[in-house]
């Protein structure tokens, strides 16, 4: 099964992408989270990706897509994979079709999550993730059994630096100018699917899982 999840920051990507991948045994694709990382430990990408992130700007396509070619490619793939999060832009889509060409892979679905952006801003405003093992707490929709402490493993939690009031702002604006363009793109190859993010996080899951027949 080969899966991507696409929609504006805070709609429920990481969320969702987290219980198909663990309910169907395929590795959630992350690359917000691959990117955190490299920032987190200050590794040559992390340092040359630090300041974009900060500004809740695009990383550039050319570095984005070595990153996913070094994923998709390797061991951990080989079942499929959710890609949450990329392709961003027109030309990360266009390099993505390159590569499954080159690779003899096929997409299965592209799912596009669509809430308003009131909701969004409040529920990122109000994010919380392990620092240990990445789950997504929500302090008002979703929140931890002892504050500050995961439930699953007992790692702290903390808020992500581009959730500030004016990069989420910035991140809003860019979703509607770079990556909205995505929605045209596929469904035109007759991939995509689109699901309303609103509800709760068991009301979202049971609809994609219903579209895309799991
Ligand atoms: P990334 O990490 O991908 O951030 P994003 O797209 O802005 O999305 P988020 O992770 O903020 O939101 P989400 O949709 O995953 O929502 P979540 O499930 O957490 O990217 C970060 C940065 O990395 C970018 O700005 C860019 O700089 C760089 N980058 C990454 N990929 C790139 C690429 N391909 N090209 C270039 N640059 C790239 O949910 C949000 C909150 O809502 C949580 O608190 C959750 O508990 C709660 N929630 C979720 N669902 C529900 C629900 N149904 N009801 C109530 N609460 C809910
Ligand atoms: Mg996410």
């Amino acid at each position: 099964m080969r899966l991507i999840l696409i929609g504006p920051p805070g709609v429920g990507k990481g969320t969702q992408a987290k219980k198909i991948a663990r309910k169907h045994d395929i590795p959630q694709i992350s690359t917000g989270d691959i990117l955190r990382d490299a920032v987190a430990n200050q590794t040559s990408l992390g340092k040359e990706v630090q300041g974009y992130l900060d500004r809740g700007e695009l990383v550039p396509d050319s570095l984005m897509l070595d990153l996913i070619e070094d994923t998709i490619t390797s061991d951990r793939c080989d079942n499929g994979f959710i890609l949450d999060g990329f392709p961003r832009t027109i030309p990360q889509a266009e390099g993505l079709d390159r590569l499954l060409r080159k690779y003899d892979m096929e997409l299965n679905d592209v799912v596009v999550l669509e809430v308003d952006e009131n909701i969004i801003i409040d529920r990122l405003s109000s994010r919380r993730s392990c620092t240990n093992c990445g789950h997504i707490y929500n302090l008002k929709t979703n929140p931890p059994e002892h504050s500050g402490i995961c439930d699953q493993c007992g790692g702290e939690l903390i808020q992500r630096d581009d959730d500030k009031p004016a990069t989420i702002k910035n991140r809003l604006e860019v979703y509607r100018e770079q990556t909205k363009p995505l929605v045209n793109y596929y469904d035109q190859q007759g991939l995509l699917i689109r699901v309303d993010g609103t509800g709760s996080i068991r009301d979202v899951y049971e609809r994609i899982r219903d579209v895309l027949d799991l």
